[in-house]
């Protein structure tokens, strides 16, 4: 290539670059995936390093991040808050390596850290006499939007720092959202007709720019703190690269760093580890990028660092990227494709679900034909059409769903969707009510609906009857051997000897497995009837409050909420499932075949030591998972619930415990680790 042809593919590029910055950060409506971007931005950042004469100051190499918004007022970094190279495979880690060997001298032993790359927001808090003064965004690297009354409602980032404390320190790290609480905030957003995100990322740095604190509090965001910075006064700067000046203070090492903000008091990721060779590295980087699903939070990397302060500090930094830290890239999990279809699947409440049918394509290793398009309102609001080249995001165990059009490719053939006004598989009328997000059909014996609700009675959180499946759920309601989940129990081997593929043993397996549910329990059974907002927590602790379903039923809305936990939303939808004459009669039906639905054992553990005393748990504990404690509690005659309130008699805390340790801590609640709950069990 010469010269010429480098000037001119270098515009280009900065032209692509600059255009898809604006679409991401400004139009919001990204026209290119994140994969995309970072493979112009490298064959950019490789011309210019090749001739240095086409770097221009306004070239998006030397740009850091997002422009600050002017909501807020500004935070000046003390010191730049850089951004990192990036590499994609082993032999550009093994590049990087020998270009830090190179650099810090043939003799220095260089050693790593390798921590994991938490896809959410970077930020940067200020600590003045062990207590939180500011906090900031990272803006564009020099200048952040100050969101410190946000920040504090962080139940992670400590306000106050446990001693002993340097007199000034600046620490930055991660905003994120757990996976689970993306979930449950998108399912309330869901029901509360509001727009769903596409994303925790987003969720999460959305709800870092709240105007109102509040709206960032329900967000339920957390924070890792991964460098820290020790200042003598206010704007004196540090100058070790990122993590900090050892100046003063013993700290000599990232590894040390990350300690040292562990004792203050600070989430820091338990999976970093430190590597003694690149070859560590790359093993590391391997392993998360294999089991990065099973984290409740997402990672889109491994950022590596170099260990040693002094060594970082030799490296320095060129232009937006330090020298001696780069994050090893996962293979993307976002791809384009073409949104050829939009079906509709009927769910267990009737609800209308728009799926998206996309032309495969293969995203982070697996092949997607099919994602999440929620309701109608989101299709509408992202103005997503049939025939849209769409972005489609996989998110560890979240489905598949699409974010939204790349308006750049719009040929004017698209068509817009429209809400079916019939049940698509029933035919009945559809209900759009007013404000709500969702469409339902209002045929309660579609079967559809039948499917799902059987399907999910059978299925493992509810009465776990093995060897029926989907594939069973389905042909018997569309024979119309099962019209509702009574009728399971009133199946007999003749009849299902005319399913196709039930042999005898299979049959003597099933029936086996649906007489032993009977006895799952009042819990087991609640879950099971499928009543909207009654997941497994809820249905616990109405079983464990009020003993049977007939009490249950016969309770009014103002006596289910008087359960912890039970807000009036809970208690309408259990009147109105109980009010239906339809469900009642099910419900004797489930009675006259055996299922049990008093809470028997629960009743009598009520005699036990810990009989009358609510706990809740949080965090992990050491030995046991959540579900066995929440047994031996019950078993003992104890309440588990989800809340930490006045009622609350104990907390008990395992490691990485969160905001209900907090909310124990400012209402004076008892809080125990693993031990004091064992001490309690023990029979005095
Ligand atoms: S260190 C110079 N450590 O990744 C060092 N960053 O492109 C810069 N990130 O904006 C940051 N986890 O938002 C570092 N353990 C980690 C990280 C991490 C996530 C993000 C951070 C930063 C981006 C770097």
């Amino acid at each position: 290539m010469t010269e010429r042809e480098a000037r001119a593919r270098a515009d280009e590029l900065r032209a692509q670059l600059e255009d898809a910055n604006y679409r991401y950060y400004v139009l919001d409506d990204p026209a290119i995936t994140d994969a995309e971007f970072d493979a112009l931005l490298r064959e950019l950042i490789e011309l210019e390093t090749r001739y240095p004469d086409l770097r221009t100051a306004d070239s998006p190499t030397q740009r850091v991040g997002a422009p600050p918004s002017e909501r807020f007022a500004p935070y000046e970094h003390a010191r730049p808050m850089l951004s990192l190279s990036n590499t994609f495979n082993a032999d550009e880690l093994r590049a990087f390596d020998e270009r830090v060997r190179k650099l810090a001298g043939a003799d220095a032993p260089v050693s790593y850290v390798c921590e994991l790359k938490i896809d959410g927001l970077a930020i940067a808090l200020d600590y003045s006499d062990g207590s939180l003064e500011r906090g900031g965004t990272r803006g564009d690297g020099r200048v952040g939007e100050d969101v410190t009354p946000n920040l504090r409602t962080i139940p992670t980032i400590p306000l106050r720092l446990r001693a002993p404390y340097p007199a000034f320190i600046e620490v930055r790290g991660e905003v994120y959202l757990r996976k689970s609480d993306f979930e449950h905030l998108n399912a309330k957003r869901e029901r509360e007709g509001l727009a769903v995100f596409a994303n925790p990322r987003n969720a999460a740095s959305g709800g870092v720019r709240q105007l109102d604190p509040k709206l960032t509090k329900e967000r339920r965001l957390s924070f890792f703190a991964y460098a820290v910075a020790l200042r003598q006064a206010q704007g004196d700067t540090g100058d070790s690269g990122d993590t900090g000046d050892s100046g003063d203070t013993d700290i000599a090492t990232q590894w040390e760093a990350l300690e040292a903000l562990r004792a203050l008091g600070f989430h820091v990721n338990e999976n970093i580890r430190r590597a003694a060779s690149i070859d560590e590295v790359i093993a590391y980087c391997e392993q998360w990028e294999a089991r990065r699903d099973e984290l409740d939070y997402e990672i889109d990397g491994v950022v590596v660092k170099v260990d040693d302060l002094a060594t970082q500090e030799l490296l320095g930094s060129v232009a937006r990227d330090p020298r001696w830290a780069t994050s090893f890239k996962f293979k993307p999990r976002e791809a384009r494709t073409t949104l050829t279809d939009i079906v509709i699947t009927v769910g267990r409440t009737g609800t209308l679900n728009p799926n998206a049918v996309l032309e495969p394509v293969q995203i982070g290793g697996v092949t997607v034909r099919n994602a999440t398009l929620h309701n109608a309102e989101y299709i509408a609001s992202n103005d997503i059409r049939i025939g849209d080249t769409v972005l489609v995001t996989r998110a560890g165990d979240v489905i598949p769903r699409v974010v939204g059009p790349i308006l750049s490719e719009r040929t004017g053939d698209e068509r817009v969707f429209a809400m079916p006004d019939r049940c698509p598989v029933c035919d009945s009328a559809v209900d759009h009510p007013v404000g709500e997000a969702m469409s339902r059909c209002t045929n309660a014996a579609c079967p559809a609906q039948v499917f799902e609700r059987v399907r999910h009675f059978a299925s493992r959180g509810a009465m776990d009857i093995e060897g029926f499946g989907d594939v069973l759920a389905e042909q018997l309601t569309q024979l119309k051997l099962v019209r509702d989940i009574a009728d399971i129990y009133a199946l007999d081997a003749p009849t299902l000897a005319s399913v196709p593929r039930m042999g005898e043993k299979s049959i003597a397996n099933l029936l086996a497995a649906i007489e032993g549910s009977k006895t799952r329990g009042l819990a087991r059974v609640l879950t099971g009837l499928g009543i909207r907002f009654v997941g497994e927590q809820t249905a616990a602790i109405l079983a464990a409050d009020f003993g049977s379903v007939d009490a249950i039923g016969g309770a009014s809305s103002e006596d289910l909420q008087r359960s912890e936990g039970i807000g009036p939303e809970v208690a309408t939808s259990v009147r109105l499932f109980f009010d239906q004459e339809a469900n009642r009669e099910m419900i004797e039906r489930l009675r006259a075949a055996g299922v049990v639905m008093e809470g028997a054992v629960r009743r009598r553990a009520a005699e036990g030591a810990l009989a009358g005393k609510t706990f809740v748990l949080t965090g992990t504990l050491p030995t046991m998972t959540r579900d066995e404690a929440t047994e031996l509690i019950e078993a003992q005659g104890g309440k588990v619930t989800g809340s930490v309130s006045k009622k609350t008699d104990y907390v008990v805390a395992g490691s990485e415990a969160g905001s209900k340790l907090t909310k124990a801590e400012q209402l004076g609640v008892a809080v125990i680790d693993e031990e004091g709950l064992r001490a309690l069990l023990a029979p005095h």
